[in-house]
């Protein structure tokens, strides 16, 4: 199974879009996905998935042992091979030791994917959840901020073992990218210091989907969607060419 912590430095970056739209992008390859949000008390991922109605219990209650894993994670309404654990309302007490057991017991339930959706900000749950995490994906805006918050963020995931990480420059305007106006990409991946695992573009759907409880890898086949396929596909080994505009 694999692990995968998405981190950023600064929030709103968009981790928790990239949680959701590569999560439903592997279930449709027919992986088996745990999405797991860790934005204990700020959780949003259920929204991302349009799943908001349906969860009771959180990913703490399995760490804990209150409830069994196949209990508590809810498959999502368009694709089975989906599954969500929510994040709890407060910021729980959890050991490394708790985390791993749950991470069992996803590998036991023959997942293919455990997809983590990480908080903002260093170190807090990170170091906890990057315990567990057998490779991370950090998101950046090409906003100079947020990819020196990129960078201090890998370097700390490295420091706390955690090699495999790459990154995705999220929010590009292909109109201001073709007139030299926005971050070149190599720029934004030198600054980092990090390899590239994809670019998604700017696409207003990814609000309209969110707030109308839809996924937006339903909805439409381009933009944003693409991006996440094309994420998905590297992911598993193969060579797709990054997005032309
Ligand atoms: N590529 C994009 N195009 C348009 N809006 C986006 C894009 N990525 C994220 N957003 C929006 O930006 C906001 C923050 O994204 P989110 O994924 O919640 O960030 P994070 O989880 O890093 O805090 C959300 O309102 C989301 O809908
Ligand atoms: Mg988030």
């Amino acid at each position: 199974m694999n692990t995968i912590l998405i981190a950023s430095g600064k929030g709103g970056t968009g981790k928790t879009t990239l949680s959701a739209v590569l999560s439903m992008a592997l279930a449709e390859r027919g992986r088996r996905v745990l999405a797991v949000d860790g934005d204990c008390g700020l959780r949003s991922l259920d929204l991302a998935l349009g799943m908001s109605d349906r969860l009771v219990f959180s990913f703490a209650d399995v760490a804990a042992g209150t409830v069994s894993l196949s209990r508590a994670a809810v498959p999502h309404p368009l694709n089975e091979k989906l599954s969500l654990l929510t994040a709890p309302a407060d910021i729980p007490f959890l050991r490394v030791k708790q985390l791993r057991a749950l991470r069992e017991a996803a590998a036991a339930e023959s997942y293919d994917y455990l997809i983590w959706d990480g908080p903002a900000g260093l170190p807090g749950e990170l170091s906890l959840y990057s315990a567990i995490a057998g490779r991370s994906i950090i998101v950046t805006t090409t906003e100079t901020a947020c990819i020196r918050s990129a960078e201090r963020t890998a370097r700390y995931l490295e420091e706390a073992g955690l090699h495999n990480v790459h990154l995705v420059v999220n929010r590009i305007r292909p109109a201001l990218v073709r007139h030299g106006l926005a971050g070149n990409i190599d720029d934004v991946m030198d600054q980092a210091g990090l390899p590239l695992l994809g670019i998604i573009p700017e696409d207003e759907d990814i609000i309209a989907c969110s707030n109308n409880g839809k996924s937006l890898l339903h909805f439409k086949k381009d933009g944003a969607a693409l991006a996440a396929r094309n994420i998905a596909r590297r992911l598993e080994g193969e060579s797709v060419p990054a997005m032309r505009w």
